[in-house]
């Protein structure tokens, strides 16, 4: 006789389950996280209920027949660009992004795109009505496109429009947390039901050879709702980023499973849509004022492309008991530890200052190389001396002071040499294995030295 179906508490946060409920999740501490769901009795032929037995299945050697993944262009070459050459048949894509950040705008895009080569797009809207995506379509002067459209949120009702007609190139799911399965006892959003939702589409797409992408919430804290479980079941993790009040929006990869990760799409939020930026490096150092001391431009990487970019800093004496630091698009950490090898390293003590780090455009830079050049904007503020604006600075500052090399060197110094810039300032160590006569390199080996440049007495 089959068991009754059981229930558990599942922490929406984390995904551990526990048969009691209790305030906070024992596995990863979050509050009120946990929430009620039941486990299904198995269903005969899933493997799960008793005395089933399975097939033996055939097993094969690493080596043998595989074709190069195929790919299907969009046409929107930022997007081809971070999912490593385009969309590939049968793959799954997360997209992630806090709300208004235009999630949906790029993905009526890529559906139009795909639509106007020939391909069938279909696009399943959980959160807006058909007439909220129509408005935006003409917004977007894209009304015209073959775009396949509904407003659903039942996974049956999705699963069965699919399995009618020619099978499609492409489908995408706004977002995968309004949908629901009418035999899971959970609401919508819960991990069992964002669980089953992704598993039936992806199993749909895999078998149908289309590309399926969905579009997945972000929490508080930055990370897709829904535990990580999402983004280990597809192929591809994305996120869409940027600040509030700028108008760039950064498409980055988390997770690829064909393709590098690291990669970056910049675009811009315009009136009609999200166009692309194909030079980011001038669009993150537009409209710098060169003169003013505590700017620096740091010669960055972004996957394979170098970027540009100006970090500010700005050092002042504090009235406050505990300075404050505040800091934009860089980590607060690296900025304690760049603190602390200024003052036992090169004597330069900020204990009595407010410290201000901005990275210009909104831009949030992970990359240890641009130690030097926050470096260089703190100094130059803190002596009030203004850093040459045709200079560029790269390399990573250990404990002791001493700047590592970097990755990436030449590219880094080609791209600088190309928007006009005449000297870089990078590690001693490290070889260079090319650079024109245009560029002069000053190398540097301590932070100490880049003090000295920068007292204030001078
Ligand atoms: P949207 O794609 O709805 O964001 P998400 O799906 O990530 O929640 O984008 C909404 C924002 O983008 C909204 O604040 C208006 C702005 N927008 C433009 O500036 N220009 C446009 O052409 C469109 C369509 C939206
Ligand atoms: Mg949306």
């Amino acid at each position: 006789m089959a068991k009754p179906a059981k229930s558990q508490f599942v922490c929406q946060s984390c995904g551990a389950s526990s048969t009691r409920w209790t305030g906070k999740c024992a596995n990863c501490g979050e509050w009120n996280s946990l929430v009620e769901e039941r486990t299904g009795v198995p269903q005969p032929g899933s493997g799960l209920a008793a005395g089933s037995k399975g097939r033996t299945v055939q097993l094969e050697t690493l080596k043998g027949d595989t074709a190069q993944t195929p790919r299907t262009e969009t046409g929107i070459t930022e997007l081809d660009r971070v999912t490593g050459g385009g969309l590939v048949p049968g793959s799954a894509l997360l997209i992630g992004g806090e709300p208004g950040i235009g999630k949906s705008t790029l993905l009526l895009q890529v559906a139009a795109a795909v639509a106007t080569k020939g391909g069938r797009a279909l696009y399943f809207s959980g959160e807006e009505a058909t007439a909220q995506v129509r408005l935006r379509a003409e917004r977007l002067e894209l009304a015209d496109t073959p775009v396949e459209l509904a407003a659903e949120t039942n996974l049956a009702n999705i699963l069965a429009t699919l399995s009618e007609g020619p099978a499609p190139d492409l489908i995408i799911v706004d977002s995968i947390q309004t949908l629901w399965a009418d035999a899971l006892d959970a609401a919508p959003g819960t991990v069992s039901q964002v669980r089953a939702a992704t598993q039936s589409l992806i199993r749909y797409s895999k078998h149908a050879g289309c590309t399926l992408i969905l579009v997945g919430h972000v929490t508080k804290e930055g990370s897709i709702a829904g535990p990580k479980v999402i983004e280990h079941m597809v192929d591809t993790v994305l996120y869409f980023e940027g600040e509030r009040g700028h108008a760039f929006r950064i498409l980055r990869t988390v997770k690829n499973r064909f393709g590098p990760t690291n990669e970056i799409g910049v675009f811009e939020m315009a009136t009609k849509g999200l166009r692309e930026v194909r030079n980011p490096s001038e669009l993150f150092l537009g409209d710098r004022d060169a003169k003013a001391p505590g700017a620096a431009v740091f010669a960055g990487m972004e996957g394979t492309r170098p970027l540009l970019v100006e970090i500010q800093a700005l050092v002042a004496p504090s009235p406050l008991g505990t300075p404050r630091r505040a800091i934009l698009g860089w980590d607060s950490n690296r900025l304690s530890m760049l603190l602390a090898v200024l003052d036992a390293r090169c004597g330069v003590s900020l204990a009595q200052c407010d410290v201000y780090l901005n990275v210009a455009g909104g831009l949030k830079i992970t990359e240890p190389a641009a130690d030097l050049a926050a470096a260089a904007a703190l100094l130059s503020s803190f002596s009030g001396v203004p850093l040459s604006p045709d200079r560029v600075f790269f390399g990573e500052i250990s404990l002791s002071g001493a700047v590592r090399a970097a990755a990436h060197s030449a590219t880094r110094l080609k791209e600088a040499e190309k928007l006009g810039f005449a000297t870089a300032v990078m590690p001693s160590p490290g070889e260079l294995t090319s650079n024109s006569a245009n560029l002069k390199i000053e190398r540097i080996g301590h932070l100490k030295q880049l003090a000295e440049t920068l007292s204030p007495c001078q």
